[in-house]
């Protein structure tokens, strides 16, 4: 079951990360166990908020990918403006939506909102049409939301 595949990577992200403080080794290593770990993924990674309305690659596995992107723009954006998980089941059919890799063909993201900002985004990408499930949006969520625990007061923006 997927719920038990996501209670394990939340468990393990926050054992491979509570002692240590430096986030973006932190996010690194997040990046590196969800992509290993969940199936059918092609590209998954943090857009960290770099200034007001931008947000800016981070650390990711996968293709090389855009570097920004605004915020409003794409599903990465939309999901940091309104601090909504956007999950996409075919991105060839979200107006905007950026194509960084040309096998994306579904997408979850999910924002990570700190003191009612949003400093990060995860993005999770799929070769697959309709890959991720309300399951999976919620397993995600949940290690976001473990994410917003981080200290994320030294990220520079
Ligand atoms: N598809 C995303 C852009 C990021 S890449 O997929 C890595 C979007 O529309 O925001």
């Amino acid at each position: 079951m997927s719920s038990q595949l996501y209670s394990d990577l939340l468990a393990q992200s926050r054992a491979l990360t509570e002692a240590e403080p430096d986030l973006i080794a932190n996010l690194a290593n997040i990046s590196a166990l969800l992509y290993e770990h969940i199936d059918d993924v092609n590209w998954l990674g943090f857009y960290l908020t770099r200034s007001d309305d931008e947000l800016v690659l981070g650390p990711f596995q996968g293709r090389v990918a855009c570097v920004r992107i605004p915020f409003g723009k794409g599903v990465c954006g939309v999901a940091a403006q309104s601090q909504e998980c956007q999950r996409v089941e075919d991105v060839h059919q979200f107006a905007g939506h950026i194509a960084c890799d040309s096998a994306s063909n579904s997408e979850v993201v999910a924002p990570v909102v700190v003191n009612g900002k949003t400093v990060a985004v995860l993005d999770i990408d799929s070769p697959s049409i309709g890959r991720f499930s309300e399951e999976d949006e919620k397993g995600i969520k949940a290690i976001v939301e473990y994410c917003q625990s981080l200290d994320w007061s030294g990220l520079q923006r």
